[in-house]
């Protein structure tokens, strides 16, 4: 399976089996996440520690921390590296989750975030209806594929926090803030979320043959926006 072809799939798993994944597997992720570029002029660290080094976790055997400093477009990385990886780790028949209520023990200054994994049995989507989501015309001004593979993006408390506006050869993402929680994500989990759907944006435009020529996160005072360019 595709990582485009697991944006159709994936599901958030909070249920997973007690058999923990073996070293040769472990270390091929940690290899996938140390391949995957990161937005332009951003970095974050990654490690992959079992459920002894963290709390609050879905009963998941393996957790991808990640680190990175305090800004907006940091955030936004970490969610355009890890959810390659999720995407990846659901097409190759494991679940995973987000978890921005999960912590390690020993949390360091600059950690941002979780990604629980392992084996599972509970069934991947068989169809678009399963997903939970806004319409189209409230998260995108054309209804094509790359503004469907946003509206299936996973985010926190499922706030879709995103509208996608199209130029010519140009995507724009811009954040925009939802639901009752909106307040309490707007800071970090919203802006993870802005890079998730970014990754999605990539997934669909690459599938369709495009070439990306930049991912660039913009921060102009209150407002957030990461601009995909392509051709
Ligand atoms: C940044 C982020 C943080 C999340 N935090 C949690 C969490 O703490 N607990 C949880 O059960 N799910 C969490 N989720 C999963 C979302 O609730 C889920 O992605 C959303 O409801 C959509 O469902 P789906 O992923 O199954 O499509 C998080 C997702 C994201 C992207």
């Amino acid at each position: 399976m595709t990582l485009y072809d697991a944006i159709f799939i994936r599901r958030s798993v909070r249920k997973f089996n007690n058999s923990p994944l073996d070293a040769a597997a472990i270390k091929s992720i940690e290899k996938f996440i140390e391949d995957t570029p990161p937005l332009t002029g951003q970095s974050a660290r990654f490690e992959i520690v079992s459920a002894d080094k963290v709390h609050g976790g879905a009963s998941a055997p393996h957790y991808i921390l990640a680190y990175c400093n305090e800004s907006d477009s940091a955030y936004a990385n970490v969610g355009y590296v890890l959810q390659n990886a999720d995407l990846y780790l659901q097409s190759i028949g494991l679940g995973s989750v987000w978890l921005g209520m999960a912590k390690p023990n020993e949390p360091e200054r600059d950690y941002c975030i979780l990604l629980a994994f392992g084996k599972t049995d509970v069934p991947i989507r068989k169809a678009e209806e399963e997903f939970k989501r806004l319409p189209m015309s409230e998260i995108s001004d054309q209804d094509n594929s790359v503004a469907k593979a946003v509206q299936l993006a996973p985010s926190a408390v499922n706030s879709q926090p995103w509208k996608l506006h199209f130029e010519s050869g140009k995507v724009v993402i811009r954040y925009f803030g939802r639901g009752l929680m909106k307040l309490m994500l707007r800071k970090k989990l919203n802006k993870i979320d802005l890079g998730i759907s970014a990754r999605h944006v990539e997934t669909a435009l690459l599938h369709e043959g495009k070439t990306i020529l930049s991912i660039t996160p913009k921060t102009s005072g209150k407002t957030f926006e990461i601009e995909i360019a392509y051709k």
